[in-house]
């Protein structure tokens, strides 16, 4: 991993995001959008199981089983994916990127430093709760944009996501930035419902052909597409939720 330009507490810097990208940024927002995935990712007991079981499940399978392995996940959140394959596999190395601080502030609290964090979820219908969190060792979290990513050419072998291709600002570069990091033949592995923000990305990416035809540009072969696949993101204590019709794909770092 590269040198951070700084650290803000204990969350290194690798991209010096400024006053108006921080004001830009929609998940900085602490009541909104850090409280929400605090509750989705990490209050289990809210919802009776993990609402997005299924994607960890589909990741996680698609992972090799070997170990000494260097894995990043981009745009993690408040890190439940990534934090969960840390624990399950303490030789393995792990970076949980993301280019929201105060999600990774939560996430680094939660799975680094063990300290407990007290969700108040009230205005949802929910009782407050005390999430109690880990000390793991091989997890390491750092603030940088998916395009432009803190690790050396050549230098992870596997790299995956969840819900963030399609919000990105410039899907094509990370692409390319993916493929740049990884190992040849190292594994990308990304879960996203197709809903572009930007109608330039629906005319690049859309329909999955599309999509398809734009990986194998960059270098990477197809192995595996999961498609008609729901995923339902709770919204409250009424069972009241959205519904996102998402695929799963698995491609490997080929040029
Ligand atoms: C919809 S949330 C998904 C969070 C989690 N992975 C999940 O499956 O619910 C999108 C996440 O991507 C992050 N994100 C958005 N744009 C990004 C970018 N350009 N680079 C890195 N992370 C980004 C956001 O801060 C947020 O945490």
């Amino acid at each position: 991993m590269k040198d951070p330009i700084k650290c803000r507490r204990k969350i290194p810097f690798f991209h010096d995001k400024t006053e108006s990208e921080f004001r830009a940024d929609p998940y900085e927002r602490y009541h909104e959008m850090v409280l929400r995935q605090t509750a989705i990712h990490l209050a289990d007991e809210f919802w009776g199981a993990y609402p997005f079981q299924s994607i960890l499940d589909f990741i996680r399978s698609q992972i090799p089983t070997k170990t000494g392995l260097k894995i990043a996940e981009i745009g993690c959140g408040v890190g439940r994916m990534i934090g969960e394959l840390a624990i399950q596999n303490p030789n393995n190395q792990y970076h949980g990127i993301d280019f929201s601080y105060q999600m990774l502030k939560q996430a680094n609290t939660f799975w680094v430093e063990e300290k407990k964090i007290e969700l108040d979820w009230s205005d949802h219908g929910f009782d407050r709760v005390i999430l109690a969190g880990h000390t793991l060792a091989n997890l390491h979290f750092g603030l940088a944009k998916a395009e432009n990513l803190p690790f050396e050419n050549d230098s992870l072998d596997v790299l995956f996501s969840s819900f963030l291709i399609d919000r990105l600002e410039d899907p094509l570069k990370a692409f390319q930035e993916m493929n740049r990091v990884l190992k040849t033949g190292g594994t990308l592995i990304f879960v996203s419902p197709l809903n572009f923000q930007k109608k330039q990305h629906w005319e690049i990416f859309f329909p999955l052909k599309k999509l398809q035809r734009q990986l194998q540009i960059i270098g990477f072969q197809i192995d595996l597409i999961k498609k008609d696949w729901l995923v339902f993101e709770p919204l409250d204590k009424n069972g009241n939720k959205i519904q996102w019709d998402c695929i799963g794909m698995k491609i490997i770092r080929q040029f």
